[in-house]
């Protein structure tokens, strides 16, 4: 699988048969690249209806040919409002198409959409494991606290992958998200939600301190904003 990081929560994912998936499509958030894929994407995963994960979803999933995955709540949002390829999905549950299994899991955090005065439900917030074609798994928690029932994602999903937020106050903080490894115990994992706003003030570097400690078998890898790796 090919991974980029698009700053944030945003990252793109092109499975080994190539099909197109972005996830939190927050494509001009502060830490963007200049340089980025805009579609279309084959599928677009959101975690939750907070701003700065819808994201830019209204404009980039305007065709059929774009599949967007979501909650339940967030998909009557979305195609109430014309996107026309909308799945709506709940927390436990998996969705198989084009070769992949897409399961929602449990997140710990809120969600919800600002409309002007105005604050619409947006179902629970939850975060995805994504099993592609060759059998690997990966793993993106969305925004979350810590809990103990990631551990049963490990076990169940075994992910190769977890993309886990750092950036503290909103999210898991890097003490937290290095609990968070010890418990699903991935090959790799990748720092995101930190550095966006001054509030996001958990690093990757103090991450890694916390991961020597609690989770030393697990890989680190930090991607800039516009960088990509192969796994
Ligand atoms: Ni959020
Ligand atoms: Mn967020």
């Amino acid at each position: 699988m090919k991974i980029t990081f698009y700053g944030h929560a945003t990252f793109k994912v092109i499975t080994p048969e190539g099909i197109r998936i972005l996830i939190d499509p927050w494509l001009d958030n502060p830490q963007s690249p200049a340089e980025k894929d805009l579609g279309p994407y084959d599928l677009i995963l959101i975690t939750h209806a907070h701003g700065d994960h819808l994201g830019n979803v209204l404009e980039i999933a305007r065709t059929a040919a774009t599949e967007v995955i979501a909650i339940h709540e967030i998909q009557q949002y979305l195609l109430a409002r014309g996107i026309p390829n909308v799945t709506g999905m709940n927390i436990g549950g998996s969705y198989r198409t084009r070769g992949l299994t897409i399961t929602m899991v449990q997140a710990t955090h809120s969600s919800s959409i600002q409309e002007e005065d105005t604050i619409l439900y947006g179902g629970d917030a939850a975060g995805f494991v994504v099993k592609l074609e060759d059998g690997r798994s990966f793993y993106h928690a969305g925004d979350t606290g810590l809990f103990y029932d990631m551990k049963l994602i490990g076990e169940l999903y075994q992910p190769e992958v977890a993309f886990l937020p750092i950036g503290d106050h909103y999210v898991m903080g890097p003490r937290e998200a290095a609990k968070a490894c010890e418990l699903i115990k991935p090959k790799t994992v990748i720092p995101m939600h930190f550095g966006t706003f001054p509030l996001l003030t958990g690093t990757p570097e103090a991450f890694e301190k916390h991961l020597k400690e609690m989770a030393p078998e697990v890989g680190l890898k930090v991607l800039k904003p516009g960088e990509t790796i192969e796994l």
